[in-house]
């Protein structure tokens, strides 16, 4: 029977320990043979990689957990390959945030220039990982989750497009999961209709298993003034109240907008000024990232190393490490399950652009992923997403080429830009924060 080496890329993240757990959990279904964890930083890959190595040795018994900073080493007879990293780790995405807001434009770490800059770091670091996996592991499968996931996935596509990568976000799933809870119709009964890109896109239809679509009557309770509430399990389990106020603006956003349910990020563009005037400029999202997840998570893992066990460990998993790994899953074992993958368009979207990564539902099976047919989409969706691309496809190439000026057209195109001088001004503070990070642009 074949076998499966997992490898975790920028292991050293908070969210390995659950994606650990839930392979390990699920070993049989995977033909789990070895989990390796690697990063280019040694003291967290040693945290996270001592704590996962003790928890499978307590837990699964006959599957090795490892980990180095040696990529050669990981990546050696990998099958998969979970990626998800993070260059200059939450503390560059507080900057990422603090500098647009700032100026008083979004900061944030995927959407408006926080996205920019996080894509200028992360672009090179992906492919050199991309590029290498094709020499070590041709045959590997790549599930990349790093963010901000609308580039990444237009710069692994477009520079090898016929490497076994697949570009996913848990954010599509998560707000299904979330709408089905409300709609108190168990998740896996329903089938969301959705297009749009990574971070910017909408649910059309949410057809039950009769085949009746839910979303209508959803719109006429809105527009009918109900107070509907959604509510992320997850989220509000961790006191994490963030995703709340995100699903109060969404549905704002829907009742605006009735004609589709729009994913949480697009209340960033419709409410963008209305959005930033109530965001703390001194304590951010990262902010929060690090002294509450980081630190719960590393405290944890120090914890149990201390102790020698990681019995009693709060960790738990989440819909971060479950779907991934449903994902790899459906590989495997060729379940042929429906998934929302970020994906070249190649014709899905009848009327965008067919050399453009788009995010739509796919089967996912042993031969990879067949993308569902969208359709034709209408004129101020389709004109958004226009925007947005060329934003996205212009900041890829400002990463490759090292062009001040894409870089400025980039920025000028982002919707949360409101005009050259801010859009040029928070661009060149970007460019002193990423010193060391970003290529040179000229
Ligand atoms: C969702 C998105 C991810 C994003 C994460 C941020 O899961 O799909 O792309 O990275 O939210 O969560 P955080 O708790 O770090 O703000
Ligand atoms: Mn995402």
């Amino acid at each position: 029977m074949k076998k499966n080496k997992f490898v975790v890329v920028g292991a050293g993240s908070s969210y390995t320990p659950a994606i650990v757990a839930v392979l390990l959990s699920r070993k049989d279904d995977l033909k789990l043979s070895e989990i390796a964890l690697y990063d280019i930083d040694e003291k967290r890959v040693q945290r996270t990689g001592r704590f996962c190595e003790m928890y499978a040795a307590e837990r699964a018994d006959g599957v090795p957990v490892t980990y180095t900073t040696d990529m050669e080493e990981a990546f050696r007879g990998a099958n998969f390959l979970f990626v998800q990293i993070r260059p200059g780790c939450n503390q560059q995405r507080e900057k990422d945030e603090k500098i647009p807001l700032s100026h008083n434009i979004l900061g944030q770490e995927t959407c408006g220039l926080g996205g920019f800059s996080f894509a200028l770091r992360c672009i090179p670091a992906i492919l050199d990982i991309v590029g290498k996996a094709q020499e070590i592991c041709p045959d590997a499968w790549i599930l990349n989750y790093s963010n901000p996931e609308a580039m990444i996935s237009e710069a692994i596509y477009r520079t090898y497009p016929n490497a076994k990568a697949l570009c996913i976000c848990d954010m599509p799933i998560s707000q299904e999961e979330t709408i089905a809870d409300f709609l108190q119709v168990p998740h896996k009964e329903l089938t969301f209709q959705y297009f749009g890109l990574n971070h910017f896109g909408w649910f059309t239809h949410i057809y039950d298993k009769e085949g009746r679509d839910l979303l209508p009557a959803l719109r006429e309770r809105v527009l009918s003034g109900e107070k509907v509430s959604l509510v992320n399990a997850e989220a509000e389990e961790k006191h994490d109240n963030y995703w709340g106020e995100m699903y109060e603006h969404a549905i704002d956003g829907f009742r605006a907008f009735p004609e589709f349910f729009p994913l949480v990020y697009m209340s960033y563009y419709y409410f963008h000024n209305e959005i930033v005037s109530h965001m703390d400029k001194g304590y951010t999202r990262a902010n929060y990232v690090l002294d509450v997840r980081e630190k719960v998570v590393f405290d944890d893992c120090e914890r149990c190393i201390e102790a020698g066990t990681t019995k009693g460990s709060a960790l738990h998993t989440g819909v971060h490490g479950n779907y991934i790994v449903d994902i790899a899953n459906a590989i495997i074992n060729n379940t042929r399950e429906r998934f929302i993958i970020n994906t070249m368009n190649r014709g899905a979207i009848g009327n965008f652009n067919h050399d453009a990564v788009v995010e739509i539902p796919c089967y996912v099976g042993s031969a990879g992923i067949e993308p569902v047919s969208v359709g034709y989409i209408p004129q101020f969706h389709k004109s958004l997403m226009e925007a947005q691309k060329g934003y996205e496809k212009l900041a890829v190439e400002a990463a490759l080429t090292g062009s001040y000026q894409k870089a400025l057209e980039a920025v000028l195109l982002n919707r949360t830009v409101p005009s050259y001088a801010v859009g040029k001004a928070v661009l060149d503070e970007l460019i002193e924060a990423n010193k060391g990070y970003w290529n040179e642009l000229k």
